[in-house]
């Protein structure tokens, strides 16, 4: 006789089949899906930046997940959310109703002053905490909103150390300054110049260009011919890598290139075809360089076993990010924006960056800058 014709088999068998059933539902009942956004362009000129950013967010939840936590009295899955702004100011505050509509708890973007400033505005109206880990104008804070945070220095900061430096340090006495037209490539090009100025150095020219371009040989040309030290530029890697090739085909091998945080990554000397012009270069980054965070090496190890090769900038801010975030859920005892917003201003976290903690606008206490040059066609920090 086959067990299964047994009325008495098929009852037991059933009976283990809904205990075996009924465990796992107990279990998924008591965990609550907490979901956390990416928001920056990962599409575009500057998809590298974005993805670096996205990649310090993954690795976080990941490393959040494996830490089991328990929030509210519910054991919490945090799940990621990606959203691609394309570097678009229209696109991001579309990604932010998204993102408000669909109640994330949180979004760690977005990456660029020009997406970040109007998406402050409409994370603020529904109430869901964001903080950037790259946007640099001082303008990210200006309204004070509870829901914005900035885990980086910002452009006043960058704009100053670079002048500061130019003029101190390589004795620079006339510069030209291009910007992009973007919010954080106009304002920090305004920054840089008031401070150069301030210092002695005279600005001979100053000219545009947008996020998109690629070709400066007019801009280049006209710069040419007033003989400047160097050229500032305010902008992305993007069209600094084109720049910097297209200023030795011009014949500017000599002239010193400064900029802020969004040129000074790793890609930017493949950007450039690796242009003898590199060592030209000195940067701005708002924070420690990985090397001197004070969890920089182990990490960096981490994210490059993970991401090979895909390492730019931001990332490390992109992960402190979302355990501040997170941080301050567990000392709220809640996932709900609600009612975890208003710890987040008393922020006291030890992350792999820094000791985190905000002044009320939203700005970090205290924020470091780093100088970067690239040296035999690698990036590497000055200071
Ligand atoms: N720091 C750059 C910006 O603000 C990425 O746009």
């Amino acid at each position: 006789m086959q067990i299964t014709s047994s009325p008495v088999a098929t009852l037991t068998l059933t009976a283990a089949a809904v205990l075996a059933l009924s465990a796992p539902l107990a279990h998924a009942q008591d965990v609550q899906v907490v979901r956390i956004a990416h928001a920056g362009p990962t599409s575009g000129g500057i998809a590298h930046i974005g993805k670096d950013t996205e990649n310090g967010v993954r690795m976080a939840i990941d490393d959040l997940n494996a830490q089991a936590l328990v929030i509210g009295g519910k054991k919490i899955k945090f799940e990621l959310v990606t959203e691609d702004d394309a570097g678009d100011p229209r696109q991001a505050t579309a990604v932010a109703q998204k993102l408000c509509d669909s109640k994330v708890a949180g979004v760690i973007g977005h990456l660029q002053s020009g997406t970040t400033i109007p998406a402050a505005s409409i994370y603020n109206k529904c109430g869901i905490p964001h903080i950037t880990a790259a946007a640099t104008n001082p303008d990210v804070t200006k309204h004070g909103y509870n829901t914005t945070y900035r885990l980086i220095a910002n452009d006043n900061a960058l704009g100053a150390a670079v002048a500061y430096y130019a003029h101190d340090t390589l004795k620079i006495k006339t510069v030209a300054v291009i910007d992009d037209r973007t919010a954080y490539g106009q304002g920090l090009a305004d920054v840089f110049k008031a401070t150069a100025e301030q210092k002695g150095i005279e600005v001979l020219a100053t000219e545009f260009t947008n996020d998109k371009a690629t070709d400066f040989t007019a801009i280049l040309t006209k710069i040419k011919s007033k003989k400047p030290d160097a050229i500032f530029y305010g902008g992305l890697d993007a069209q600094a890598g084109p720049m910097l090739r297209q200023m030795m085909q011009l014949g500017l091998p000599n002239v010193k290139f400064f900029g802020g945080d969004a040129l000074c990554t790793e890609k930017l000397p493949e950007l450039s075809s690796m242009s003898a012009n590199l060592s030209n270069v000195t940067c701005a980054t708002g924070g420690a360089s990985v090397e001197k965070m004070q969890g920089g090496k182990e990490w960096k190890k981490k994210y490059d076993a993970r991401f090979p090769g895909q390492f730019q900038v931001y990332s490390p801010y992109a992960y402190d990010a979302t355990f501040v975030l997170v941080d301050a859920m567990k000392r709220a005892d809640s996932v709900d924006p609600k009612v975890y917003v208003p710890f987040i201003s008393k922020t006291q976290f030890k992350g792999i960056t820094a000791n985190i903690a905000f002044t009320p606008k939203g700005e970090l206490t205290t924020p470091a800058v780093t100088l970067y040059t690239y040296k035999d066609k690698v990036r590497v920090s000055l200071n």
